[in-house]
C-alpha cells in the first residue's frame, strides 16, 4: 500500500486490537488470538490503512511522508469498527404492548400465531411510506454507529410481499449510500408467512422463488437471501427451496436457524453450504458438525434468548472448543431483540454465553466480516484494509463488557474519517 501522504495519524494508543495474522475466520483458539500492541499507532490515507502495530514501527514506515491530521488516543483502547453481521434494521412501528404479555408468560412463538410479533410489525411496514421507514432505521443506524458499529447486515422481511419488501431493501440502499455506516442487504421474504397466505405456505414459498428472488436480483438490491426455519414458519424442506434456488440465482445464503425448536436447521446450513447460521439455540451436536464440515459461520445472538427470557442459550463454548468460528451481532429487531448496542451484546457474549473479552472481540469483529462476506475489506486493522476503527474510553478490552449498559465510545473513525467523536 502506496501513499503520497498520510491523512490521519492516531497514535498514543494504550492498547490497540489489530486482528492481524490469520486470514479467513478465526476458530478454535484463534478467537483468542487478537494481535493485540501495547503502545500502538494507525497511519490512514485515502480511506485506507497504511500501517497499524507499535507505534514506533508505524512511525518508522511513514518516516518522510507529510502527515495532515493527528489523533491522540490519550493511551486508550482502539479496536477495529464493530461490525453488526445480523440486524432487521428497516422496519416501521415497536412492540413495547409485547412486554406485558411476555410478563404473563405468553411465549413468542404464541404471540406471532395469534397474529402478533412479526406479523403486527408487517403490518406497519407495509402502511409506511419509504421515507417514513428511512427516517426510523436512520435513527437506529445513528445509534448502532454512536455504538460502535461500522458495518451493518441488513434483512428485509417485514414486507412479505414484493412491493413491500422491495420498498425496505431500496430504503437500506439508500441508507447506505447516504449514512457512513455501511450496509450489506439480505432478502428476507422467507421471514413468516403472510396473513393472506395463511395455511398455504408452500404457495408462498413458491412465489418467493419464482418472483420475488428474481426480482430482488434484477435490481441488485440484496447479496444474500436468508430463511426463518422455524415451528410454524418455514420447515427445512421449504428452506432448503427457498435457499437452493437463491443459491443458484447467485445469492449467498443464510438461515435462522434451530433457535426455538431443534428442527434441522443447522444441518440444512451444512448441507447447502451457508455462509452462516444464525440463533442455534437448539442445534444439536450433529446439526453443529455438519455446519463445521461445511465452514459454516455461527452467528449467536445473545441478547435475544436474553430478550426472550430463554432458559437456554447458545452453546458458543461448545462451538469454540469443536472449531466452528462464532460471530456475535444484535438481531435488532421490533420483538426479538430491541436494541441496538453490540456493546452490550459483549456482556452477553462473557456471562450468558461464556466467552471471554477476547472471543467476543474477534466475534465482532473479523468473524462478522467472513459472516457477511466482507472479511477481505474490513474488520482488521491491517495495512490495505479500509480504515474503520473505534477509540473508546476504557484503558483495556475486558473493561468494556465488564462495566455494561453504558456506552464506552469515544471516537469512531469511517473510511479514514471521523465521524463520531
Ligand atoms: O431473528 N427469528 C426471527 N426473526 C427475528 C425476530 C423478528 C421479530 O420478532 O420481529 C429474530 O429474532
Ligand atoms: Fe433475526
Amino acid at each position: 500500500m502506496q501513499a503520497n501522504q498520510i491523512d490521519l495519524l492516531v497514535y498514543h494508543i494504550g492498547q490497540l486490537v489489530t486482528m492481524q495474522g490469520k486470514k479467513g475466520p478465526r476458530k478454535g483458539h484463534e478467537m483468542s488470538e487478537i494481535s493485540m500492541v501495547e503502545n500502538g499507532a494507525v497511519a490512514i490515507a485515502n480511506g485506507r490503512i497504511i500501517a497499524a502495530g507499535e507505534e514506533k514501527d508505524v512511525r518508522r514506515k511513514i518516516s518522510g511522508l507529510s502527515v495532515r491530521e493527528e489523533l491522540n488516543a490519550q493511551g486508550r483502547l482502539v479496536t477495529p469498527g464493530l461490525i453488526d453481521p445480523h440486524t432487521h434494521l428497516v422496519h416501521a412501528g415497536s412492540r413495547e404492548h409485547e412486554l406485558e404479555l411476555k410478563l404473563k408468560g405468553v411465549s413468542y412463538l404464541e404471540i406471532l400465531a395469534m397474529g402478533g410479533g412479526i406479523l403486527s410489525t408487517v403490518r406497519a411496514t407495509r402502511n409506511a411510506t419509504e421515507d417514513e421507514l428511512y427516517e426510523k432505521a436512520r435513527k437506529s443506524l445513528d445509534l448502532m454507529l454512536l455504538f460502535g458499529a461500522t458495518t451493518v447486515e441488513a434483512k428485509s422481511g417485514y414486507g412479505l410481499n414484493l412491493e413491500n419488501e422491495l420498498k425496505q431493501l431500496r430504503v437500506a440502499k439508500r441508507l447506505n449510500e447516504h449514512h457512513p455506516v455501511e450496509i450489506v442487504s439480505t432478502f428476507m421474504g422467507a421471514h413468516a408467512v403472510p396473513p393472506e397466505y395463511k395455511g398455504r405456505s408452500s404457495e408462498y414459498v413458491d412465489l418467493i422463488v419464482e418472483e420475488m428472488l428474481p426480482e430482488v436480483k434484477r435490481q441488485g438490491l440484496a447479496e444474500f437471501c436468508d430463511v426463518f426455519c422455524e415451528q410454524g414458519e418455514f420447515t427445512v424442506q421449504e428452506a432448503r427451496k427457498i435457499l437452493s434456488a437463491a443459491k443458484e440465482m447467485g445469492f449467498g445464503i443464510k438461515i435462522h436457524a434451530d433457535e426455538i425448536e431443534p428442527l434441522g436447521g443447522a444441518q440444512l446450513a451444512g448441507e447447502l453450504g451457508c455462509i452462516s447460521a444464525e440463533h442455534l439455540l437448539a442445534a444439536t451436536d450433529e446439526g453443529l458438525d455438519a455446519m463445521k464440515r461445511a465452514g459454516v459461520i455461527a452467528v449467536c445472538l445473545p441478547a435475544t434468548s436474553f430478550n426472550l427470557r430463554a432458559n437456554n442459550h447458545a452453546r458458543a463454548r461448545k462451538m469454540i472448543e469443536m472449531g466452528l468460528p462464532v460471530a456475535l451481532s444484535t438481531d435488532y429487531n421490533p420483538g426479538s431483540s430491541p436494541t441496538e448496542s453490540l456493546q452490550f451484546v459483549m456482556t452477553l457474549g462473557c456471562l450468558n454465553l461464556g466467552m471471554t473479552p477476547e472471543e467476543v472481540i474477534t466475534a465482532m469483529t473479523i468473524n462478522a466480516a467472513y459472516a457477511i462476506g466482507r472479511g477481505d475489506v474490513v474488520g482488521s486493522l491491517e495495512t490495505g484494509k479500509q480504515a474503520d476503527l473505534v477509540i473508546y474510553n476504557a484503558s483495556n478490552l475486558a473493561y468494556l463488557p465488564y462495566h455494561f449498559g453504558i456506552n464506552h465510545v469515544d471516537t469512531v473513525i469511517k473510511k479514514g474519517k471521523v465521524v463520531v467523536s
